[in-house]
């Protein structure tokens, strides 16, 4: 009866994110998010024997490098291997390329690209078990090019970078059914500020920016990219910038209707002047 209930649970789900979220990469089999306690049992990487799970081309293997409540989330929430190494090597056109995951979680893509391509990956990442498996991660694998950042995206310089990485960060405010954890707040007013923020410091970026996303609705992509191609059935996509940005890109309430991508830029509590 129980199995009966959970499975017709899961189905109600999978069609809630088929039908939110039509892009979605897999089916997610959700369950409640993880209490804070069980963060705290979390296994810690310290293990050097399992370095070679670090170039597994199979989820399933690669995932055992985390702790199991980490890797449990992997379906849903990190991006698949073979995804992260075609992104990756999107964005990353010379040696030391400074690619930006936003919303790294467990570090994943960063430590994936690091490994299999010559650019430079930096994550940031508002949950702090997260940056800290991750750094557990860098640090006993010793893997090179590296650096994960505890901090939110609208702390984040994007001059520093060259190229970026997005899968889905801002999905969890507008659908409670993805919350990995009760240890951020959550609101959808978060998703369209944090989408209008990114999409603005996207726009203000130099000619070639080269951005790719992963599923989502590309609401972060501002109209001045161009996407270039795609992979995966057309769920990762590689996008750069053709087009100077318009003039209205700094000015406040600029909002074409024309456009479904461009969303309001200049306004809510990140927007820079
Ligand atoms: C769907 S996961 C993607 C993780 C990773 N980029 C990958 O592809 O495997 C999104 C991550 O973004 C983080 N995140 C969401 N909003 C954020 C924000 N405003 N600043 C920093 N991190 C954020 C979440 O905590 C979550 O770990």
């Amino acid at each position: 009866m129980l199995e009966k209930i959970t499975a017709a649970f899961n189905l109600l789900i999978d069609n809630e994110l088929r039908t939110t979220c039509g892009t979605w990469h897999l089916k997610c089999n959700i369950s409640a998010p993880m209490p804070f306690h069980s963060f705290k049992a979390l296994k810690k990487i310290t293990s050097r024997t399992d370095s070679a799970l670090l170039h597994a081309f199979k989820d399933d293997e690669f995932d055992q490098i985390y702790p199991a409540s980490v890797s449990a989330l992997s379906t849903c929430h990190w991006s698949p291997v073979n995804v992260c190494r075609m992104a990756a090597q999107f964005l990353v056109t010379d040696p030391g390329t400074r690619v930006l995951d936003i919303g790294c979680g467990p570090g994943k893509f960063c430590v994936i690209g690091a490994t299999t391509t010559q650019g430079h990956f930096t994550g940031v990442e508002q949950r702090k078990r997260l940056v800290k498996t991750a750094c557990e991660l860098v640090e006993c694998h010793q893997i090179p090019r590296v650096e994960i950042r505890h901090g939110n995206i609208t702390q984040i310089n994007f001059r520093e970078f060259d190229a970026f990485y997005i899968f889905n960060p801002f999905q969890e405010n507008i659908m409670p059914a993805l919350r990995i954890d009760y240890d951020v707040e959550l609101e959808p007013q978060l998703y369209t500020d944090y989408t209008a923020h990114v999409q603005q410091q996207l726009m203000r970026m130099p000619m070639t920016t080269r951005v790719v996303s992963y599923c989502g609705d590309d609401g972060e992509i501002p109209a001045c990219y161009a996407c270039e191609k795609t992979a995966f059935t057309g769920k990762l996509k590689l996008w750069v910038k053709k087009h100077p940005a318009p003039a209205y890109a700094s000015a406040a309430q600029s909002y074409s209707k024309e456009n479904s991508r461009d969303i309001p830029v200049g306004v809510g509590p990140f927007a820079l002047a």
